[in-house]
């Protein structure tokens, strides 16, 4: 594997999310892949989870790691082609991925969209352009429109806490105080459509009318404007909120009623809560969720660890 930034990256689903169990199962059997390879972590946002995850992941290989924030450490970074940087940009991205790809054998890379131009987002211009210059192999931290470490943990979650073959996923708009990238929800739709199509789960999305996910990220999802309706008998419950993809970059505002609570969970099947983190307590979801029985929020962290040691040892095991 030289790239991975999309569940198209993975040919076998099920059997990426077994050897996922088998890293969890005995973290440090692969401890001589990674010796002498180092693993370069660049982020220009911020992050808790995949930063922490996946050097963890990497330090269980046997990886020396590297990680720096770009925004802040680096040289003011130009991204754009063509431009004569006479300005403030002080290093083009073509530079600076190119030396990075010179001090590591596996490099990954974080950068949100910023909402303001969808066909620039959507392009995953800044993204592509990391990959085509550093020369080296790339893990997606999260780009503009997807989270793929997020999402293979999330499926490897479900697996792991499934009550019955083939149980009812429900992803469900939430709150927010602001606008969000739509980067974790279509990653996740992705994810559960292409598990969906391998018979392994049913998939629903349900939102407010106007926050619909572009359509390549859900093909064959059920949309369900009714959140009442959408719970009835699901097995899961995934809460995120996103900012809309028609209007790009708008949000809702006043739809708080959207949160879940213990009381909605009566409709489902005793559902397991999900989110990505962080989360916004008693106004994406509540409180009494987080803390209570239903909650698999920090499984699903801890389970980064382990859709990221996957991906690194497929890498490891390609690097020559
Ligand atoms: N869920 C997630 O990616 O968390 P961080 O943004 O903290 O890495």
């Amino acid at each position: 594997m030289k790239l991975f930034s999309s569940v198209n990256d993975i040919s076998d689903l099920k059997g990426s999310v077994e050897q996922a169990l088998i890293q969890k199962a005995d973290p440090f059997a692969n401890q001589s892949l990674g010796k002498n390879k180092t693993l370069g972590l660049v982020f220009l946002n911020p992050s808790l989870r995949t930063r922490l995850s996946t050097q963890k992941a990497a330090l269980n290989l046997g990886m020396n790691v590297m990680v720096m924030n770009l925004d802040k450490e680096g040289w003011a970074l130009e991204t754009e082609d063509g431009v004569v940087m006479n300005g403030t940009t002080v290093e083009h991205i073509r530079e600076a991925a190119a030396v990075m790809g010179q001090y590591c054998d596996i490099l990954g890379f974080r950068s949100f969209p910023k909402l303001q131009d969808r066909e620039e987002d959507y392009s995953e211009g800044l993204f592509n352009k990391f990959v085509k210059f550093s020369g080296v192999p790339v893990i997606s931290l999260e780009s503009a429109t997807l989270h793929p470490l997020q999402s293979f943990a999330d499926l490897i979650t479900i697996e792991e806490n499934k009550r019955t073959a083939k149980p009812k996923v429900v992803l469900t708009w939430a709150p927010h105080v602001k606008s969000l990238p739509q980067a974790v929800p279509n990653s996740f739709s992705e994810w559960m459509c292409r598990a969906q199509a391998e018979g392994m789960l049913d998939f629903v999305i349900t939102h407010p009318e106007g926050l619909e996910l572009a359509e390549k990220f859900t093909p064959g999802a059920k949309i369900e404007y009714d959140q009442d309706s959408a719970l009835q008998g699901a097995d899961f419950v995934y809460a995120k909120n996103w900012s809309s993809y028609r209007d790009y970059g708008k949000t809702v505002q006043g739809a708080e009623s959207w949160m879940i609570t213990h009381k909605k969970l009566e409709q489902t099947k005793v559902a397991k809560v999900m989110h990505c983190l962080p989360v916004r307590r008693d106004f994406e979801l509540s409180a009494e969720v987080l803390d209570g029985p239903h909650s698999l929020v920090i499984k699903e962290a801890a389970n980064r660890v382990w859709s990221a040691q996957t991906i690194l040892k497929n890498m490891l095991e390609g690097l020559k």
